[in-house]
């Protein structure tokens, strides 16, 4: 007699991390560096802190380590600290910001990643740090198109010694990779397919047979703008559809809000960088 069995449930497996975060003290919208942008749109910086501040207590009470940076005044958008750099393997391929604006943060995050025994290096070419590299296991998806220049592509891959996979962005909305896409395990990630060129499109489909398609709407909500440990996946909580699917492959979402911050064109993922292979 043949007994059906029930399909084995994933098991998601969550790994504790730690990340680097910057308050949003000085937290303002001045200039237009992406169509989320509007400096006559005035912002409330203490429910921007209230709401960055909620993030920070959702990662710590997963149990994962935070490192604040400085603020400094007169860089509004340090609070997207994502862009600073990238870690792997306890080296850093600092950030060369695209607008002139931003420039100054590097060598904030250059310094505060020194003092934590990371290897720092200089970059050559324009990158915007994990705003643009995403590191799925031993693999790296670079996005351009934006901000980030492609040859940084290929400085990433020199210094991480990972192949690094050059993605073509192609709408403004989604200016950096983590906008539309998301690492959600060590194989998994999550994405916005009408973020990418078509080539991108089939080399993603390729390399992610198993990946999370978000529809325009959860996207446009910053919902791919997400933090996963492997398990939890902190979420915009006006991404519902997602979070649903997120739920449906396994993952537990978590809800967190920072409208806030998504005037400046950021949420979860552009506040949050993290720290690989340090002590
Ligand atoms: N206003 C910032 C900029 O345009 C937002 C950066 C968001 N960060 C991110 N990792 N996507 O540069």
């Amino acid at each position: 007699m043949t007994v059906l069995q029930p399909a084995p449930e994933v098991v998601r497996t969550a790994r504790t991390r730690h990340y680097v975060m910057c308050p949003p003290t000085h937290f303002e919208v001045v200039s237009v560096l992406n169509p989320w942008m509007d400096p006559a749109v005035p912002v409330d910086r203490d429910l921007a802190m209230g709401q960055w501040s909620g993030l920070v207590a959702a990662y710590q009470g997963l149990g994962h380590r935070v490192e604040l940076l400085p603020p400094v005044a007169g860089l509004p958008d340090m609070v997207f600290a994502a862009n600073g750099a990238t870690v792997v393997g306890g080296r850093a391929l600092g950030a060369r910001f695209t607008h002139p604006e931003r420039r100054p943060e590097a060598a904030e995050h250059r310094r505060l990643l020194a003092e934590l025994g990371v290897e720092v290096h200089e970059p050559v070419h324009t990158n915007e740090g994990e705003g643009d590299f995403a590191v799925v296991g031993d693999l790296v998806l670079a996005g351009t198109g934006f901000r980030t220049d492609r040859a940084a592509h290929a400085e990433a891959q020199e210094l991480f010694g990972l192949p690094v996979v050059s993605l073509q962005l192609v709408d403004p909305r989604f200016y950096h990779l983590d906008t539309c896409l998301a690492v959600l395990d060590d194989t998994t990630v999550a994405w916005f397919p009408g973020a990418f060129s078509t080539g991108s499109q089939q080399v993603l489909r390729t390399l992610f047979p198993d990946a999370v398609e978000a529809s325009e709407a959860d996207a446009l909500a910053f919902g791919l703008n997400a933090v996963s440990d492997g398990r939890h996946v902190v979420l915009p909580a006006t991404a519902t559809g997602l979070a649903a699917d997120l739920r449906a492959a396994g993952f537990e979402p978590v809800p967190v809000e920072l409208d806030e911050l998504v005037k400046a064109g950021g949420s979860v993922k552009c506040c949050t960088q993290e720290l690989r292979g340090l002590r």
